[in-house]
């Protein structure tokens, strides 16, 4: 086949036959297409876009260019959640357990954090001994035995998805649709599943600016995922303001730890004290299981579903079932139940005060990923090493009342010239009004 031709019809706008787009994927893979005559492919791509025929063939190119899990025959079906990306997005950890004890094999292959976003593997990687990267073959028993396992793709999982985002994140053609959705449902289709929920964020901090482009994206993986023959669904969501109230790889794991242990109808409905539940991440983890219960026809209707995720939620099941994937995964529970204890394992901590009272009208997420990266809790490269132990907590939320020298939120840095410096950025995140603002919903909309 000649390569060149290929990315000269994409150039000129061209429809790709499928057994080319393959062929290709299949030769980059192998080695056998350097480097420069793929990102000419990408950029003619982003330029030319694809259409559902084209973007279905490389999406399956991109899952068959290595294993795809087989799990054995069971009752119980195979699920996951994927989120575009956001501030404060911790939703996959209670989630995880959570669908586990409804009865749903959940293999969570997960990624890492690049700029602001943050990934569910640093997240997880701040759990002392718990482990990540595991080979195919202990992903499959752990999900058959405990129901559940957050981690890493394996080398031998769509090793074509790699490269090729590499490749994209060099070459300026990550923001392209056709190849947004082929590098997430590549993944997601290499973890055999039956359904699919995603939720696709919009706003400040979100990949997508506008829930326009949101829409667009989620309509283009709802079609292909059911094309591909997993029921799949999304949820656009607004991520101008961080999920729950705090953003830093540990602190959203102790976030997580509380949605799951925080079963209390009382605790749902506070949406001013900082200190308790916080609702948006459990309405978030809740829904996100309830649409899974509709579209496996485990339950009838979404208001069933939510009464039945929400009651398994409180009832301290999920608690249990997160402490058996720690240890299934290696962690240290002693030493994890006791970093959970501290208030905080950053060596300076500063409160960040409002200078006037009022209702917070904005909390930028943007802003706040901003910070937390450059304190070291995210990476600007994929080499840079993360500081765990960053980040922000007890943030004030829209809609929420403040007094003159009350807290937005707490700082956790570093050192004392990195938090002045993050205190001062991290003050022009939030917005206060006299006159109190109404809050969007969460979710906005519902597709598929
Ligand atoms: N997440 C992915 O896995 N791939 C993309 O292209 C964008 C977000």
């Amino acid at each position: 086949m000649n390569f060149l031709s290929l990315i000269e019809a994409k150039r000129e706008g061209k429809i790709l036959p499928p057994e080319q787009i393959r062929e290709f994927i299949r030769g980059f893979t192998a080695g056998k297409i350097p480097d420069y005559q793929m990102a000419a492919l990408l950029m003619a791509i982003y330029f030319r876009g694809l259409n559902a025929a084209e973007t279905a063939a490389l999406t399956l190119a991109m899952r068959d260019s290595g294993d795809v899990l087989k799990f054995p025959k069971d009752s119980r079906p195979l699920v996951d959640k994927h989120s575009t990306g956001g501030i404060g997005d911790k939703v996959s950890l209670p989630l995880a357990p959570l669908l586990a004890c409804l009865g749903f094999r959940v293999p969570m292959i997960s990624g890492r954090g690049l700029g602001i976003t943050g990934g569910t593997l640093d997240k997880l990687d701040s759990i002392p001994g718990f482990k990540t990267l595991l080979p195919a073959a202990q992903i499959i028993r752990q999900v058959q035995k405990i129901g559940c396992v957050i981690c890493g793709q394996t080398d031998k999982m769509v090793p074509a998805d790699k490269k090729i985002y590499a490749l994209r994140d060099a070459s300026g053609t990550v923001p392209s649709i056709p190849l947004i959705v082929a590098s997430i449902l590549s993944k997601k289709l290499a973890e055999s599943l039956d359904a699919l929920i995603l939720d696709v964020k919009f706003g400040r901090a979100a990949f997508m600016q506008t829930q326009a482009d949101a829409r667009k994206l989620a309509q283009a993986m709802v079609a292909l995922g059911k094309k591909c023959g997993v029921n799949t669904r999304a949820i656009l969501t607004d991520m101008n303001a961080p999920l729950g109230r705090v953003a830093g790889n540990w602190l959203e794991v102790k976030e997580s730890v509380e949605c799951l242990e925080t079963g209390r109808a009382d605790l749902l409905v506070s949406q001013t004290a900082p200190q308790r539940g916080p609702t948006d991440l459990r309405q978030l983890v809740v829904d996100s299981a309830a649409h899974l219960l509709v579209q496996t026809k485990k339950s009838k209707s979404l208001a069933a579903a939510r009464r039945l995720a929400e009651n398994c939620l409180n009832s301290g099941g999920p608690r249990q079932k997160w402490d058996e994937m720690l240890v299934a995964q290696g962690a240290d529970l002693k030493a994890f139940n006791q970093k959970l204890a501290l208030d905080a394992t950053a060596k300076i901590v500063v409160e960040v005060k409002a200078e006037k009272a009022g209702f917070i009208s904005q909390c930028d997420a943007r802003i706040i990923g901003e910070v937390i990266r450059d304190l070291g809790g995210g990476r600007l490269t994929k080499e840079s090493a993360i500081n765990y132990n960053v980040g922000v907590d007890q943030i004030a939320k829209p809609g929420e009342r403040v007094e003159k020298s009350g807290m937005l939120c707490r700082l956790h840095a570093a050192n004392p010239a990195q938090a002045k410096t993050a205190a001062a950025r991290l003050k022009t995140a939030f917005e206060i009004s006299a006159r109190k603002i109404s809050v969007r919903p969460l979710i906005q909309e519902i597709i598929g």
